[in-house]
């Protein structure tokens, strides 16, 4: 392949991490990224291509003039990008600043339509971002608030349990596609499948799933599948897949001048065309790294197809490298790993007895090591836990991850915890 700048092919039979390592340059610093969880490097087809927007001159939308329209392309391209990575349409793709902003913004608008004695439900895996904008407007609506548990041994999320907990007056199920502290990632397409046979609408939040598994929206069940492209190699703004129908229905706040229009009307203010340049260049990116194939027939099929070729392949290479950094962990007496669901990310939750979870994190960032400490915002799950407030370490591997960041990782916990 042609590393460096582009979008090369990887040619290999398996999973050629190196040639992926070689894209992104902030990797030749040397240290071992484990903090993807919290948001990826980005290769530097991305980077050219939010340089080559600006190179090239943008105008705001509606203009007459050049510069408007490629403004006005950006988005049109952004939108049909999110649509391939999730499944979706591009005319039911919402861009935002995060998945919090976006989950507020939805939660404010359907909320309108809620009334005393409705309920919802949450779930106690989920980043704060997908409990507490519901329990807020639930609170002023005189919604009740329902939770979903997790069993705290095995760390999944049960399914079964949403055939009690939703019901006739039940509006809204919001879960999680993968909890970004133990990776849990629970039967969403179960959960959706209740909550829709109760009448329900099924908010999913997918912002750790999306760089690890291949995601359809449509098999998920989700009527709204959130999404951050800078923990997928993006640059910082988050997306919102739905049904452009469904959008149809829901009034955000806006104001009077803006576009009515879906999916325009849930947007506030100007978006960030050089970065949707960058996140349409980073779908492109993860569209490349199925191994194997030659390269004209790589470049066959839609970019759909390639996506979730390259993301059954980034899942498989990932799950192998996760099982590596897991054992390694098992195999320290004094390391506690939180969660182990028949199905994960590939995010391990771990503490070092004795140890702080920063002064974990401060002893590995002195050897190039780089993983979070706290609660992630799994702010639920680390109560129920009993970890608040310190949290625990958190180790995530994303597909630019090698043998080598895993066996720096044990080594670094492995002089703390003998
Ligand atoms: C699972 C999950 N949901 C939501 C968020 C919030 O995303 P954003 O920063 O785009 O609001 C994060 C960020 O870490 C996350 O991991």
């Amino acid at each position: 392949m042609t590393a460096g700048n582009g979008d090369g092919a990887l040619d290999r039979e398996s999973f050629d991490v190196a040639a992926v390592r070689e894209r992104y340059p902030a990797l030749a610093d040397g240290h071992a990224y484990l903090d993807g969880a919290a948001g990826t490097q980005v290769p530097f087809s991305v980077i050219e291509a939010i340089a080559a927007a600006y190179r090239a001159g943008l105008g705001n939308l509606g203009g007459a003039f050049a510069a408007s329209g490629r403004s006005v392309a950006i988005v049109a391209e952004a939108r049909a990008a999110v649509a391939d990575l999730v499944g979706g349409v591009p005319e039911g793709v919402v861009f935002g600043p995060s998945a919090t902003a976006l989950a507020y913004r939805i939660a404010d608008a359907l909320s309108r339509a809620w009334t005393p004695g409705d309920d919802i439900v949450v779930s106690r895996l989920d980043h704060d971002s997908n409990v507490r904008p519901w329990i807020q407007v639930a609170g002023r609506v005189g919604v009740t608030v329902k939770w979903a548990e997790v069993d705290l041994v095995t760390g999944e999320l049960p399914a079964g349990q949403y055939a009690d907990l939703v019901g006739p007056r039940t509006r809204l199920v919001a879960v999680t596609a993968a909890s970004n502290a133990i990776g849990t990632i629970p039967d969403v397409a179960a959960i959706a499948g209740l909550a829709h046979g109760a009448g329900a609408l099924c908010y999913v939040d997918g912002v750790h799933a999306t760089p690890h598994v291949p995601v359809d929206v449509a098999g998920l069940g989700a009527d709204f599948y959130t999404t951050s492209a800078y923990k997928w190699s993006g640059p910082h703004l988050a997306a919102l897949a739905a049904d452009p129908g469904l959008l149809e229905t829901v009034w955000p706040d806006k104001l009077a001048p803006s576009s009515n229009a879906v999916p325009w009307r849930f947007e506030r203010g100007t978006l960030p065309f050089a970065d949707l340049a960058g996140l349409t260049a980073a779908v492109d990116h993860l569209a490349t790294l199925a191994p194997g194939a030659p390269p004209a027939s790589r470049r066959a099929g839609t970019r759909r197809d390639r996506v979730l070729a390259s993301m059954a392949a980034v899942e498989a290479y990932e799950g192998a490298l996760f099982a590596r950094l897991t054992g390694g962990l098992a195999d320290l007496d004094r390391v506690t790993m939180y969660g182990k669901a028949a199905r994960r990310a590939p995010t391990a939750f771990f503490d070092v007895a004795g140890v702080a979870p920063r002064a974990v994190a401060e002893h590995l960032a002195a050897r190039g090591v780089n993983v979070w400490d706290g609660d992630n915002y799994a702010y639920e799950l680390c109560t129920a836990l009993g970890l608040e407030p310190d949290g625990a370490v958190r180790a995530g591997l994303v597909h630019y991850n090698d043998a080598s960041d895993v066996d720096r990782l044990i080594e670094g916990v492995a002089d703390l915890a003998r």
